[in-house]
């Protein structure tokens, strides 16, 4: 068991690089694995969160001494952020670096869902994956239109592509989608590990989709953007409620740095690329001397220790990126037709669901319908990926006679 509470790393102070090394090399747009592509994108939302917490901690902070070592740290950790998100090559579209963002959405989530120890929780992952899988739905077909390309190229046969819960079903009235915290002293570490790497995926995509979406000409494109980017919002709101509002700034930092040891250390174990790999081992040795910093923090601050917070056993089992379908499937079969009243799950629309419904869309179809008609208009079929055989909900499969994507 490798743990982070044991490893000095590199110490803070050397770790401000040059500008030939934040230079770094691109993958290769057409020959990378696209799992090398979704841990880009995982730990570039992983630097983000890194990066916006430490602002807000700066804020609240009355301690000059400690705001400009919250300023040092800050700053490597926008380093780190420019190096990761600089891996991503400029020959990518927006519409491809989106196929990727919701892989990611999709694979991760799963992952966390078949390993997240408490039900509550996991049902929360199971709940907002089947979303993000219709997104990507949504915009696989969009970039077929807009780009003539399509969507396996970007995501492989590695993720299906074919309809989750449709996306016009998940607005739901803001109420409703705030969950019930965890509790601080009872949920395991895993479960705060969970809980904070998945709403740093979530919130930089809503980050992504709100800037991009209006550098589209077609207007299809922009509608789309912004009905799923409003969506985003939805998920960031729905994963943060899970964490324990009770838990103090610097147990808060502990666990931000910690869970960065976490990832860095996961998908150094998982990455084929060798120079992304040298990224992931370089970044988790800068890691471990942002936790010792955090560690400091706790003990001056809170005056408590490390283990009480992630235990004393060392990091849980690896994240890894894989393959989901047959999961996806099974959630597919039994869950698309939830949705959440107050902090829980009903299977009826309720009366602030239809509220909600009509007031956003009165007689009109969103933007997501719109576009697989549109789609179909253009090209006589929807584009999907199926390769595990026709979609488990009789009537989201697609009609006879229509040519497959
Ligand atoms: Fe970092
Ligand atoms: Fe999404
Ligand atoms: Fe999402
Ligand atoms: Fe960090």
């Amino acid at each position: 068991m490798f743990n982070p509470l044991d490893h000095r790393g590199i110490p803070l102070d050397d770790q401000v690089r040059d500008w030939r090394e934040l230079d770094v090399t691109p993958i290769d747009a057409e020959l990378v694995d696209p799992y090398t592509r979704c841990r880009i994108i995982a730990l570039n939302g992983i630097e983000v969160e890194a990066i916006v917490f430490n602002h807000h901690l700066a804020r609240v902070c009355p301690d000059d001494d400690v705001r400009r070592r919250l300023a040092f740290t800050r700053y490597i950790e926008s380093q780190q952020q420019r190096v990761v998100n600089w891996l991503l090559p400029g020959l990518n579209s927006v519409l491809e670096t989106t196929l990727g963002y919701e892989q990611v959405a999709v694979d991760l989530t799963a992952w966390v869902a078949r390993n997240e120890p408490d039900p509550y929780l996991r049902q929360a992952y199971e709940f907002g994956v089947l979303e993000d899988f219709d997104h990507l739905y949504r915009y696989a077909n969009l970039y077929e239109m807009v780009e003539r390309r399509k969507a396996v190229k970007v995501v492989d046969e590695l993720t299906e592509v074919m309809p989750g819960r449709p996306t016009v079903l998940e607005h739901r009235h803001p109420y409703d989608n705030v969950r019930d915290p965890y509790d601080r002293d009872t949920t395991a570490p895993l479960s705060k590990l969970h809980a904070l790497t998945i709403l740093s995926a979530e919130q930089q995509v809503m980050f992504y989709y709100m800037n991009v979406g209006p550098q589209y000409m077609e207007p299809i494109a922009r509608q789309l953007y912004q009905e799923i980017s409003l969506i985003e919002q939805q998920h960031v709101t729905h994963y943060e409620s899970l964490v324990d509002p009770g838990e103090s700034w610097w147990e808060r930092l502990l666990l931000h740095e910690y869970n960065e040891c976490y990832l860095y250390y996961s998908f150094l174990r998982q990455e084929t690329d060798p120079s992304v790999r040298a990224v992931w081992e370089l970044h988790l040795e800068m890691e471990l001397g942002h936790l010792q910093e955090a560690v400091d923090l706790l003990r001056q601050f809170d005056g408590r220790e490390p283990e009480e917070i992630v235990g004393s056993v060392g990091l849980p089992e690896p994240i890894r990126f894989e393959p989901n379908k047959e999961f996806l499937r099974h959630l597919l079969a039994t869950q698309l037709d939830l949705t959440t009243l107050g902090a829980g799950y009903v299977r009826d629309a309720h009366a602030r669901f239809e509220e909600m419904q009509e007031r956003l869309n009165g007689e009109e179809k969103p933007p997501s319908e719109r576009v697989i008609e549109q789609h179909r208009n253009m090209f006589g079929y929807e584009y999907r990926v199926e390769t595990e055989g026709p979609h488990p909900v009789p009537e989201l499969r697609e009609k006879e006679g229509i040519r497959r994507g």
